[in-house]
């Protein structure tokens, strides 16, 4: 593959290190807890990285969900903002930019993410009817099953290959949509949904090209096409460096080919715009009408629909920031840095390298550990336990029961070790990646985990686990032999 040259500048000593384009003007005091006191505070917290209190952690890996880092001029826009229940001018400043980075005609503004799926679901899904995804996302899934709907994945088999060198993992199968589709019939379909930069196979993107098929046949069959571009600034990114067809091209341009492929496009502004906020953009004026009076209802009024004014500022600049290559590049050139520095201590990750963060296959780390007993789940403890490292759990925990009552074993199992935009320097990716080898050198000491306490639903963010046995206490005896201080 031919080399950006900016994104990546080359190394008169010929090695490849991913060089930041920014420089920390502020920075937060982080502290690393030894081992005995991590044992501790995850016994405490039930074994789940969600309930750490920060404080304790000392790599803050859990996601990279409204922890980006931003920019100066982010903080600069945050003081023009204009406080005001209806018709703030904050917000038509951050419609424009929404309108004209998808190039689509309506805006709704949501406080987050799921906020968008949660009016999404509720307008579109009766029960009985499926969402069709390449790959589902937790809190989507949730939303849909809620209403009554069901969810379809028909991502391509190469999704659950953790090592591959297919460079679209997040691709749809048009052979899996097209006869699911002629199985069910469109009338049983709310919607065609494709996630970008698929989160949890590993924030593996899809191509433009794919887009276009799945695009071109919703539109012949008169289904719905919704895009989650919640992750577009990493699946930009390798749209850019991957797909032959678009090296060239601007990426405002890819973005707007991007958008005109959707019906709607939604967005956590926690990603995208590097903020905390949220939002809908709209092609057709009778989706706006339909999902507009929602927006009252659940978020706040249309003008800034349960968001701080100060956030959508940070936002507006934020996405606009999506456009430069040299901001977007950041979180994929230290996921491949982490995944190389894993990899080179036989470390099992997932591959290619994708966004979000590196992905490590809890499956081949301890397959001793049976899914049953949430080897990512486990595994994440153990990554607590020897870095003070904070990473989440994708795979089986993530999932839902089935309606049975059944587990849901994951296709994948991964511990997700989320790289947020310009927070982590390389030395403290390098500590990360010591910490998993000697734990990967130890694999035979990590067992598994059973609940304690079950939620009904999205169980892995407040449900609590104790391990199976005593092999934390083990694992922690054989760190402190190698260091003693415990750090
Ligand atoms: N869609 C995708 C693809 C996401 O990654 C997320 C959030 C959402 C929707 C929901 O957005 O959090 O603003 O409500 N992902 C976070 C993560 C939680 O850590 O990966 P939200």
């Amino acid at each position: 593959m031919p080399e950006h040259t900016y994104t990546r500048v080359g190394f008169f000593s010929g090695e490849k290190i991913p060089l930041e384009m920014h420089k920390a003007r502020m920075v937060q005091r982080i502290h690393l807890r030894p081992a005995g006191e991590r044992l501790a505070v995850l016994g405490s917290t039930g074994n789940n990285t969600f309930l750490l209190p920060n404080r304790d952690v000392f790599l803050d890996m859990l996601t990279d969900r409204g922890v980006n880092a931003m920019s100066e001029a982010q903080y600069a826009a945050m003081l023009l903002a204009d406080d005001s229940y209806a018709g703030s001018e904050t917000y038509y400043r951050l419609e424009k930019t929404v309108l004209s980075f998808f190039g689509l005609n309506y805006f709704l503004p949501a406080h987050q993410g799921r906020a968008c799926e949660n009016i999404l679901a509720t307008a579109y899904v009766s029960p009985g009817q499926y969402m069709v995804t390449n790959y589902h996302f937790t809190t989507t899934k949730a939303h849909i099953t809620r209403v009554g709907g069901l969810v379809r994945e028909c991502v391509s088999d190469e999704a659950s290959l953790t090592q591959s060198t297919n460079p679209f993992k997040g691709d749809y199968d048009m052979g899996k949509l097209t006869s699911f589709v002629d199985e069910v019939g469109t009338g049983k379909i709310a919607f065609v949904r494709i996630e970008l930069g698929t989160n949890l196979i590993g924030g593996q993107p899809v191509s433009l090209a794919n887009m276009r098929e799945v695009s071109a046949y919703c539109r012949s069959k008169g289904l719905r096409v919704v895009i989650d571009a919640s992750l577009l600034a990493d699946n930009l990114f390798f749209i850019k460096t991957r797909e032959e067809s678009c090296r060239l091209r601007p990426l405002e341009d890819i973005v707007l080919d991007i958008g005109s492929l959707a019906d709607v496009v939604y967005f956590s502004g926690r990603k995208l715009g590097c903020a905390r906020g949220g939002g809908i953009s709209l092609a057709h004026e009778k989706d706006y009408r339909k999902l507009r009076d929602l927006v009252p209802l659940f978020e706040g009024f249309l003008t800034y629909g349960g968001m701080s004014v100060r956030e959508m500022e940070a936002m507006n600049v934020g996405i606009q920031e999506t456009l430069d290559i040299d901001t977007i590049s950041q979180t994929p050139i230290f996921v491949e840095a982490l995944g190389e520095e894993l990899q080179a201590k036989g470390v099992p990750v997932v591959t290619p390298f994708g966004g979000l963060g590196c992905h490590v296959d809890a499956l081949k780390f301890i397959p001793q550990v049976p899914q049953e007993q949430y080897p990512a789940g486990a595994l994440c403890s153990a990554v607590f336990l020897v870095g003070g490292i904070r990473g989440m759990e994708r795979g089986t925990l993530s999932e839902q029961r089935n309606a049975d009552g059944s587990e849901h074993l994951s296709s994948v199992e991964l511990v997700r070790l989320a790289v947020p935009k310009r927070v982590f320097t390389l030395s403290q990716m390098k500590f990360v990646a010591d910490r998993l080898g000697w734990l990967y050198e130890h694999r035979d000491l990590v067992g598994g985990l059973e609940f304690e306490d079950e939620p009904e639903t999205l169980r892995f963010f407040l449900g609590r686990l104790k391990p199976i046995g005593d092999w934390q206490e083990k694992l922690v005896a054989a760190f402190l032999k190698d260091m003693p201080s415990g750090l």
